[in-house]
């Protein structure tokens, strides 16, 4: 995730955090400086548990679609205060250890409440109004990118909502070793980094592996939806989605579907509008 336009105040009071940080469409981060990977580096910002952790998985869990790469981001003094107060009570590390209880985790809500998961929210600003318009559902948000932890729970608190949980690391863990098969009522993966060249294909998150996974942790009906700008990869998660039996296309025709009024336009996706792209959205629903 890259700050295309990071605001002159921002970057003035920017700090840099040794976290992991993706790198498909380019990025203000600079590289590690000391030598070491931005994975080993300490978490020095966040000391004793207080905020996102560098690398919460370590070598434990094996990362076969390496969807994103270790980089440094900047923390702004608004997003590091975010995540200073809100991590410690809305904070989740993928650390994939442990089986997430759903209805303990979004306690303010019923037992039983729907919880969607949104894999690479950015800086969540599209996460936030969902989560607005939609309070009965707990939205479980899950990026690597330690300026969006903090954009998004900044905003969360802002606009008073409660049902807004922010996830550090990798979603792929999460979803393989911390969440229950048929757990989820949707997922969502808007705009996931395209890693177009060639050879970095296999970093693209959508591919067979990531989607047979996705459609075992939604119960039945629930909802996988993808969006992207970048026409080989629509082209792509259309394949794979299609051919995963465990999915079935909510499109009559098999094809792409029309940009649902739910769906906020992201940042991303302005970028890619700004270039003349054109957006496609992938809406499945988990066979019963
Ligand atoms: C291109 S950005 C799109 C952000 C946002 N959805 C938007 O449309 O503006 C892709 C995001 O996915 C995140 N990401 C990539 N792989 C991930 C993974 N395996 N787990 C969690 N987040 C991931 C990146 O950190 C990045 O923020």
């Amino acid at each position: 995730m890259s700050e295309k336009n990071p605001q002159p105040a921002e970057a003035a009071e920017a700090t840099e955090t040794p976290e992991t940080h993706p790198g498909a469409r380019g990025a203000l981060a600079a590289p590690a400086r000391d030598g070491r990977s931005a994975h080993s580096a300490p978490g020095a910002m966040f000391p004793d548990g207080t905020g996102p952790s560098a690398n919460p998985v370590g070598d434990r869990h094996e990362r076969r679609i390496r969807s994103f790469q270790p980089r440094r981001s900047r923390v702004t003094a608004a997003q590091r205060d975010a995540l200073l107060r809100l991590w410690p009570k809305w904070g989740v590390e993928i650390d994939g250890d442990r089986r997430l209880e759903l209805d303990e985790l979004f306690d303010t809500l019923p037992p039983g409440s729907p919880v969607i998961l949104e894999i690479g929210f950015g800086m969540g600003e599209a996460t936030v109004r969902m989560a607005a318009d939609d309070p009965a559902t707990g939205i479980l948000a899950a990026d690597v990118h330690t300026p969006g932890q903090g954009n998004l729970l900044g905003q969360a608190e802002r606009r008073g909502l409660s049902n807004v949980r922010v996830a550090n690391g990798d979603a792929i863990i999460l979803l393989r070793e911390m969440l229950a098969p048929g757990s989820l009522a949707g997922i969502r993966v808007f705009f996931p980094d395209p890693w177009p060249k060639k050879r970095h294909h296999k970093r693209r998150i959508v591919q067979p592996e990531f989607v047979e996974l996705a459609a075992a942790r939604l119960r039945p009906g629930g909802l996988l939806h993808c969006a992207t700008d970048w026409e080989p990869y629509a082209e792509q998660m259309l394949q794979v989605l299609t051919d995963c039996p465990a999915l079935e296309n909510t499109q009559a025709d098999g094809g792409f579907a029309p940009r649902p009024d739910f769906r906020p336009l992201t940042r991303f996706e302005q970028q890619g509008l700004d270039k003349g792209h054109i957006v496609h959205d992938l809406l499945f629903r988990r066979r019963p």
